[in-house]
C-alpha cells in the first residue's frame, strides 16, 4: 500500500468508503428516481467521492462543478469562502444535489446553499463523506446525508489534500502534523 510518511495512519479504508459510497448511492437512487436530478461536484476535494457516488446513483441524473475554496496551503481555515459557479448551470426548478467531501466549520456549504438558492431550485440538499461534528461554527447547520461523522483530526486522500498533496490516496489517512501547517 502506498503510505506517504506524513501520513500517521488510515482512518477509513478504501473498503470501507465503498461500502458507504454504496449505501449512499441506493438512499439517493431512491429519492431522486423520476426527479432527473443535478449533482454538483464541489472541486476539488470531491472529486473522487462524486465519480464513485454518481456510478452507485441508478437513475437517470446531470452533473456540474463547481469551486469553492476556504483554506490556503495549511491546514487551518481562513474563514474565508470564495465560489466560481458556472453562470451558465440552470437551476430554476431543478433537484440539486450539491456534493462535498468534507463539512468541518460548515461555512462553505452555508455560504454555498445560500448562494444556490438565489438561483431557484425546486430543491437543494447536501451530501458530505465525512463530518467534523465537533468543529461546527454555523450552529444548527448539517448535511442532508451523510457518510461518516469523524473526530476533528485533519484528514486527507481520497480527494482530500493538505497543500494540494494526498488527493490520490485511494484511503482516508490522518495527517501527521507537524506544527500549525502542514509541509
Ligand atoms: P468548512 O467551511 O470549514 O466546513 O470547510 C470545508 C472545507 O475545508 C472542505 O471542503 C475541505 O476542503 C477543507 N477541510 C476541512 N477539514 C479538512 C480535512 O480534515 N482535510 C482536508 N480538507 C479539509
Ligand atoms: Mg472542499
Amino acid at each position: 500500500m502506498y503510505c506517504p510518511e506524513e501520513i500517521e495512519g488510515v482512518l477509513l479504508t478504501e473498503e470501507k468508503i465503498k461500502a458507504k459510497v454504496s449505501e449512499l448511492g441506493e438512499l439517493l437512487t431512491r429519492e431522486y428516481a423520476e426527479k432527473n436530478p443535478l449533482f454538483i461536484c464541489v472541486l476539488k476535494g470531491s472529486v473522487v467521492f462524486f465519480a464513485d457516488l454518481i456510478r452507485e446513483i441508478k437513475c437517470p441524473l446531470e452533473i456540474s462543478f463547481l469551486r469553492a475554496s476556504s483554506y490556503g496551503s495549511g491546514t487551518v481555515s481562513s474563514g474565508n469562502v470564495q465560489f466560481s459557479v458556472g453562470a451558465n448551470i440552470d437551476m430554476r426548478g431543478r433537484h440539486v444535489v450539491i456534493v462535498e467531501d468534507i463539512m468541518d466549520t460548515a461555512r462553505t456549504l452555508f455560504a454555498l446553499k445560500n448562494e444556490l438558492l438565489k438561483r431557484e431550485p425546486e430543491s437543494l440538499k447536501i451530501v458530505t463523506l465525512l463530518d467534523k461534528p465537533s468543529r461546527r461554527v454555523v450552529s444548527g447547520f448539517s448535511a442532508d446525508y451523510e457518510g461518516f461523522a469523524i473526530d476533528d483530526l485533519f484528514v486527507v486522500g481520497y480527494g482530500l489534500d493538505c497543500g494540494e498533496k494526498f488527493r490520490n490516496l485511494p484511503y482516508i489517512g490522518i495527517l501527521r502534523q507537524q506544527g500549525t501547517y502542514c509541509t
